[in-house]
């Protein structure tokens, strides 16, 4: 039987989601598509990662190190952390990259055709499609997987991967502890949501957390987090719920912390507003190429909401009260090399006064400060 009648006899059995490689394996066998162990796992792998999974990305996909796949014609490029390299696989041509990307869109409830020639969507499997389509992109598709880790890390983890030092192991729960509000700032991915998750796992069980995102990366080991998503307009325009909104109807959720993926646009007046009124404990990620980039940045993205730099300084002084900071050199490591408070100085300008700071190798540093604050006493 050729592969094509293959895929089509088990499509009609399998309509369903959920489908597991061994389900299709138990159909594989059971109207003998395939003889022979070996033949009927892999018939039943290639089926279901061209059915329900990203095709011939679904190998890369499931590679534990993986971060990002790229696509750029049918030239595939992978990031394990250490960097892009030629993922050693090419798709057959870059037509079937088109296919390819059109059908990760359905399989993320979404759509790509010519009227919507760009997506930006979720996978089943929560990893992050992002997929442009021609005359935007130079050859048929340019698809940007970003890998879901349903990992749950400990900042013991962290530790181990030397993104922290482990003296800082208490000062993170101590910050947890005592309810200080974060902004995790670095670059893009640097390990901001990452280190929000692990945060997560540490607040006590009796608490209940609402998370914001536009795409649902924050993974938690905490039992009581309610994960709200924001939705793109459909495509007559309608029905969209932006982060903004969110933000608002969160704090109706009766929160013990909210907890804002990515802050990157107007949401922020919102956000702020809430930390100033009452709701503490909570975090938010930035980006940001250094913590003394902090500043400038919320004030931009203050203006975007409609305040001027005098409203937001004030606003952010009272709101936010720690920075951590995430460095990643080029080609290097991932670590944390800041914590520093946010004030408001005398003049009405924001000041992020270094606390602690690591160069990612030797001990790390502890700076003297007039005023230390409780969670590092
Ligand atoms: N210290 C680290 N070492 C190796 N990989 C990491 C580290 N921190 C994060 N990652 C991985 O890098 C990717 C991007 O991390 P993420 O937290 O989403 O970054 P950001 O939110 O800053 O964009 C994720 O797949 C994550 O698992
Ligand atoms: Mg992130």
């Amino acid at each position: 039987m050729k592969s094509g009648e293959r895929m089509r006899r088990l499509r009609d059995d399998t309509t369903a989601q959920g489908v597991s490689v061994d389900d299709v394996r138990g159909l594989v066998v059971a109207r003998n598509l395939a003889f022979g162990q070996d033949t009927q796992q892999a018939v039943a792998r290639h089926a279901w990662n061209h059915m329900f999974g990203a095709g011939p990305l679904q190998g890369l996909l499931e590679d534990p190190l993986v971060t990002d796949i790229l696509v750029n014609g049918h030239q595939v490029w992978v990031d394990r952390g250490q960097g892009l390299v030629d993922a050693g696989l090419s798709l057959e041509s870059p037509r079937a990259a088109r296919e390819l990307a059109v059908q990760l869109a359905t399989r993320a409830g979404a759509r790509l055709d010519d009227a919507h020639p760009v997506v930006d969507a979720q996978l089943p499997d929560g990893s992050r499609l992002h997929a442009v389509i021609e005359p935007i992109s130079p050859t048929p598709a340019t698809i940007s997987l970003r890998a879901f880790r349903a990992r749950h890390l400990s900042l013991r983890d962290l530790v181990q991967w030397d993104m922290i030092p482990a003296q800082w192991v208490s000062v993170f729960t101590a910050l947890v502890e005592h309810r200080v509000n974060l902004l995790i700032s670095g670059g893009t991915g640097t390990g901001k949501t990452t280190l929000l998750s692990t945060l997560l796992g540490h607040v006590p069980h009796t608490e209940r957390i609402i998370t914001i995102e536009d795409s649902r990366e924050i993974a938690t080991t905490h039992p009581h987090v309610v994960a709200l998503q924001s939705r793109a307009a459909n495509a007559e325009g309608a029905g969209a719920v932006d982060l903004t909104e969110l933000v608002r109807n969160a704090l109706r959720m009766r929160p013990d912390r909210v907890m804002l993926g990515e802050c990157r646009g107007a949401e922020i007046r919102d956000l702020l507003m809430a930390f100033n009124t009452g709701h503490s404990g909570g975090a938010a990620t930035l980006h940001a190429n250094s913590a003394h980039d902090v500043p400038a940045r919320l004030i931009a993205l203050g203006a975007l909401a409609g305040m001027d730099p005098q409203t937001t300084v004030l606003q952010v002084a009272s709101a936010l009260d720690v920075i951590v900071h995430i460095t990643r050199p080029p080609h290097g490591r991932r670590y944390i090399s800041d914590i520093s408070a946010l004030t408001c100085s005398d003049s009405g300008h924001l000041v992020v006064q270094p606390l602690l700071t690591w160069d990612g190798v030797s001990v790390p540093r502890r700076h003297d400060v007039s005023v230390v604050p409780a969670w590092l006493a």
